[in-house]
């Protein structure tokens, strides 16, 4: 057997994005680029409070400026019909968008302006004056932990993630030999996509909308948006065409979202509404500041003996954020006993979102970094501490995984970024100025798959259009879909079309939660196999052994359709039309989740490693080599796949060194909410980076072979740096981000 595995050079072959051309040319139209007759803009006013009550508005000086349409507030709102249907009692969902004088949030929408331009518009914002009844705010997590709470839904789901936990026995660390005892802190983070949340609300008449809007879920926000204003589902058309990156800030409505379409409302013409670099700061969610308590025991051969977990996160006043921070705890190492504890801290802030690897980026964090702290104090090598600890089926669920290369990842990792090279005595190797350190951590996330259905259109001229709802927030969904049509049919992708991002086109999941290939790759698969069962039963008519013809048989070579390569079989698709005189077939396929889920556990994994260098007199750190090895089932779409792992490293690496939230606790604000202040990594941060993939087949979680990939990219790689940084220098840092003032 050759090998399986794919490194750089083996993708460069796959196809390239079907969608790259229109996106680098700009012919690819995101939202805010759509442009209709009569369109009107939409600006927003935001609190300048944190808490306390709106006492006055005026907003006559921007209704009298020149172009001003309508200024709209909670005095003067249409209302969002579902607001009034609400039961109080339950968690609220969302914040409920000038539906009274509440302020909970600094920056949150007090007042919108609509003008005929965009800055007639933002002038007018600027003329609206607000009065409040400030009251005392709280932002800080750590000053306000006595008002940690657990969350509702834990009580719903007390085998669930966010509910107290006890496998064995808890505080079983504290038996143990040898034990590392830390706190962790991940800041927020903002998701920060190059693409501004943008949206274009029209109505037609006082019943049928139309939203062109960035969202990762077209049939999601058309059920959110219809079920808000109370209209039927099908008389809400939800376009997402292209959408310029999201990582989770596009997985449900936000207000903004919700403001215009009150507007379009108030105003009777269609509305643009574009958030602000700024806005997007506090506007579409971040991933939520985490404080975390790791305690971990083993025996002195590296045994786990026990894990306590405790995870505290920021939330907003008005809803309950959470997320599977404890998951990797309870599953990835072999130990008899653990105990975790998740917490929420309701404060002044926006409700945060699912950000990449939601949940277990965090973790992974604290996690990972104190088993690599444990690894020292048992003078062990970090790889070798994490083999002995190999959990051979998932400990929390009991089941078998469907499929787990973990110690391929391992080995093909340690190869590639040059392990050997390592000094298992942190900061003794010095080159110049700088110190040198090699680190590593895993990375973990669920494999998911739900329900899909795909429209296949083939026409007598050979080529197939492939219809679905999913969006592609930027991962190559087109491209993907396509290869797995064509490697199923045997025809040229160049015949293929693939068109997503509408709610009208079949059902799919939003995407998130890694599942978009699992799950319309699956639905592809199955359009494909209805196809040729179609088209075999047509051929039947002329040749007889069609009749027996088995779909996995069949593909559809040049111009004709080819059963296992017997010649005497073949038939010319083109004849295969003429019966009705059709020159198009339309065929369906749908895929669901089976009862895989009660007979295996299925996760993706990663492992990362990157070899840091920082300076010894500024901190300053730079990555020198990242290899990252990545186990999601079989690779479908090797260029795109290798786009993503490069994506998911990039972020980690921002995550580790760069990216932080500040909010100023005098004020509640977000004070770094721009592109010159929140850092992220440029081109001149990133190194030389290996993107490696498994590439074997998970058997159980469709017909593909493929696990997700999306999230798990990114998780395990900021612990890997501050790992890294630690086997250079012999200071951990424990508070992300790990800037130049934290290590001088
Ligand atoms: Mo992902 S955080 O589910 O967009």
């Amino acid at each position: 057997m050759g090998k399986k595995h794919l490194e750089n050079a083996d993708m460069a072959k796959a196809i390239s994005r079907v969608d790259g051309r229109a996106k680098v040319t700009g012919a690819a139209k995101y939202a805010a680029e759509v442009q209709l007759q009569d369109l009107t803009y939409a600006v927003l006013v935001g609190s300048t409070i944190a808490q306390g009550i709106i006492t006055k508005i005026d907003t006559q000086k921007a209704e009298w400026a020149p172009g001003v349409i309508a200024v709209i507030s909670h005095l003067n709102t249409p209302g969002v019909p579902e607001y009034k249907l609400q039961n109080q009692d339950v968690i609220q969902k969302q914040l409920r968008v000038f539906d009274d004088a509440n302020i909970y949030y600094n920056g949150q929408p007090v007042a919108v302006v609509i003008a005929d331009t965009l800055e007639r518009a933002q002038y007018g914002a600027s003329l609206v004056s607000v009065t409040y009844k400030k009251e005392q705010h709280v932002s800080n997590l750590e000053d306000n932990l006595s008002r940690a709470v657990v969350p509702k839904k834990a009580k719903a789901d007390p085998r669930g993630f966010t509910s107290d936990f006890v496998r064995g026995k808890a505080g079983a660390y504290l038996d143990a030999e040898v034990q590392v005892v830390e706190e962790y802190i991940q800041p927020s983070e903002v998701h920060h996509p190059m693409e501004l949340h943008s949206i274009i609300a029209s109505w037609e008449g006082n019943d049928k909308l139309t939203l062109v809007d960035k969202t990762q879920g077209s049939q999601q926000t058309q059920a959110s948006i219809a079920k808000s204003f109370q209209l039927k589902p099908e008389n809400v058309k939800v376009v997402a065409t292209y959408v310029g990156g999201a990582f989770g800030s596009a997985l449900r409505v936000w207000p903004h979202e919700i403001v215009a379409i009150l507007a379009a409302k108030k105003v009777q013409k269609p509305v643009k509404l574009v958030l602000s670099r700024g806005q997007m700061s506090y506007m579409v969610g971040y991933r939520p500041y985490t404080l975390q308590k790791v305690s971990l025991g083993a025996s002195k051969d590296g045994k786990l003996v026990g894990i306590s977990h405790e995870s505290y996160g920021k939330t907003s006043m008005y809803e309950e954020f959470t997320e599977n921070v404890l998951q990797m705890t309870r599953m990835m190492y072999d130990v008899p006993n653990i105990d975790t504890k998740y917490r929420i801290v309701p404060l002044n802030v926006s409700t945060p979102a699912p950000m990449r690897g939601p949940g277990e980026a965090t973790g992974s964090f604290a996690l990972e970094c104190a088993m690599d702290e444990l690894s020292y104090k048992l003078n062990m090598d970090p790889i070798a501490l994490r083999l002995v600890n190999y959990a051979g089926q998932d400990p929390d669920k009991l089941l078998p995984w469907s499929s787990n290369y973990l110690k391929d990842c391992y080995r093909l990792g340690a190869e590639k970024i040059g392990w050997n090279n390592r000094k298992a005595e942190a900061g003794t190797v010095q080159e110049g100025e700088w110190k040198v350190g090699y680190g590593v951590a895993t990375g973990t996330f669920g494999a998911f798959r739900s329900a899909a259905t795909i429209k296949a259109t083939y026409k007598a001229d050979g080529t197939l259009l492939l219809q679905s709802a999913i969006a592609d927030i930027g991962p190559g969904t087109g491209t993907a879909m396509t290869s797995i049509a064509a490697e199923n049919l045997g025809i040229d992708p160049s015949l293929i079309t693939f068109q997503l991002g509408n709610s009208s086109f079949p059902k799919a999941p939003m995407q998130g939660g890694s599942n978009s290939v699992a799950t319309v790759g699956s639905a592809v698969v199955a359009a494909c196999t209805n196809l040729k069962v179609e088209l075999a039963k047509r051929a039947a008519k002329q040749k007889q052994e069609w009749n027996n013809a088995v779909p996995a048989n069949i593909q559809l070579k040049g111009n004709e359709l080819v059963n296992s390569d017997d010649t005497a079989s073949k038939v010319k698709l083109v004849s295969l039309f003429t019966e009705g005189g059709l020159t198009e077939l339309v065929i369906e396929g749908s895929a669901a989740q089976g009862d895989e889920r009660n007979k295996y556990s299925f996760y993706s994994y990663s492992v990362h490693f990157i070899e840091a260098h920082v300076h010894e007199l500024t901190g300053v750190v730079r990555i020198k080599n990242a290899v990252s090895v990545v186990d999601c089932g079989t690779i479908v779409s090797p260029k795109t796949a290798r786009s993503q792992l490069m994506g998911g490293i990039v972020g980690g690496i921002g995550m580790a060194l760069m990216e932080e939230a500040v909010i100023d606790d005098r004020t509640g604000r977000t004070i770094n909410a721009s592109f010159g202040d929140y850092h992220v990594p440029v081109n001149a941060d990133i190194p030389q980076m290996e993107m490696l993939f498994v590439n074997e087949k998970d058997p159980y979680l469709n017909p593909m072979g493929s696990k997700g990939l999306g999230e798990v990219v990114i998780i395990g790689v900021a612990p890997a740096v501050a790992n890294a940084v630690y086997n250079a220098t012999g200071k951990r840092i424990r508070h992300l981000p790990i800037t130049p003032d934290k290590l001088i």
